[in-house]
């Protein structure tokens, strides 16, 4: 009894991790399964060289694709031509430039792109990515069948925490079973909310091609209303990973989609090629005062906390007692958003002093609300302090 008490009582390793909204790259959003060696090396460093490592972004992670077959003894072989010199050491190189290495499984049979899955090898595998120094698992729903989605990532959980590595847990079910209900619980460090995420602005309407639906940036998001109670220091609701930089928004869009998922608290992956940045999508990505409201200590879930039409406000309530809020602009037109302190939980009389996030500008004291005039699909992004 006294040893099972003790058992019971041991801090999990995995007790500490992600404290605020992981940061970093993943290959699927702009690569799919043309993943190798050499690119995730180059992106490692492309990470470090153009200031995202200084601007928080640690965590590289190869999606899909990466894993071949298993060998007679059921452990997981990585693609040999597209990793020649093996996991392990591109685990090493990745460390080496203090960045940290993540890997993508699933949970059924198979991987969503059809490569073999963890089911039935939840232990061996999580032991082998321990060996890789792997910190960072993504671990998708595809080819689940019958599987209860609850009980399957506990088990991998259970499994990553036996391996005896730190190792976040990022829970990729896509919101079908309402993760957000039982992710924390089973140690999930985030988990998906929604289906994949598309380089898009709209909501669900039908793409040009004709395929259906949703998944923009604006349908995601409206997907996120009410779930911000669930976001909290070490488990995360996860809109998806970021498509800022990778061609089928405006700028515009972009310093949108990159604002609402700061104030949301979203773990921010970026997703599109780090070596070859315009300077308006590297300052988007990263602006630190920006990041700094995704990054705040509280750990709070942003809210829409009004909506008139194709105008909202978000908000967000920061460690300091400060809020930072997003003036949302969904309409074809320039137009004029205010906040309104009650909507902030501040009294009217309060006086408070607004920052421009994106201009970098002090705006001044205001009372009782303040108004943006905010471009078409734009945002303007301040933080109010009393
Ligand atoms: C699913 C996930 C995506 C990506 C692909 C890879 O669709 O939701 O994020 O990992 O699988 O096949």
């Amino acid at each position: 009894m006294a040893a099972a008490g003790a058992l019971a009582q041991a801090p999990s390793p995995s007790a500490n991790l992600a404290l605020t909204p992981p940061m970093g790259w993943n290959s699927w959003n702009k690569f799919a399964c043309n993943v190798s060696e050499d690119m995730i090396k180059s992106m490692a460093d492309a990470m470090v060289k153009s200031g995202m490592k200084d601007a928080g972004y640690v965590y590289v992670n190869i999606d899909d694709c990466w894993q071949v077959s298993r060998d007679a003894n059921g452990n997981i072989v990585a693609d040999p031509q597209r990793f020649p010199r093996g996991m392990k050491a591109l685990g090493d190189y990745i460390h080496s430039l203090g960045l940290k290495f993540g890997v993508y499984s699933d949970a059924g049979s198979k991987t969503c792109a059809g490569r073999p899955g963890g089911l039935g090898h939840e232990y061996q595998d999580a032991l082998q990515y321990a060996a890789w120094g792997v910190d960072y698992l993504k671990y998708d729903w595809c080819n689940t069948t019958t599987q209860d989605a609850r009980a399957s990532y506990a088990n991998m959980r259970a499994a990553l925490d036996a391996s005896g590595r730190p190792i976040v847990l990022s829970i990729c079910e896509w919101g079908k079973a309402q993760p957000w209900l039982w992710g924390k619980q089973v140690g999930g460090n985030l988990w998906r909310t929604t289906d994949d995420i598309k380089d898009r602005w709209g909501g669900p309407e039908k793409w040009p091609d004709g395929s259906c639906c949703s998944n923009g940036v604006l349908a995601i998001l409206d997907l996120q209303v009410g779930l911000q109670s669930y976001a909290g220091p070490g488990h995360w609701n996860d809109p998806d990973m970021l498509e800022v930089g990778n061609g089928g928004m405006s700028d515009t869009e972009y310093r949108s989609h990159f604002s609402l998922w700061a104030i949301l608290a979203a773990p921010l992956i970026s997703g599109n090629d780090l070596r070859d940045m315009r300077p308006e999508i590297h300052d988007i990505l990263t602006n630190k005062e920006v990041i700094a409201i995704d990054q705040d200590a509280l750990g709070r879930g942003g809210e829409r906390v009004a909506k008139d039409g194709d105008l909202e406000v978000w908000s967000k309530q920061l460690q300091d007692g400060s809020r930072a809020v997003v003036l949302l602009n969904r309409s074809e037109k320039g137009q004029q958003i205010t906040v309104h302190w009650e909507e902030l939980g501040y009294p009217a009389s309060l006086g408070a002093s607004v920052r421009d996030l994106w201009a970098h500008k002090d705006l001044g004291k205001f009372t009782g609300k303040f108004t943006g005039a905010v471009a078409s699909h734009g945002v303007v992004m301040v933080t109010v302090k009393p």
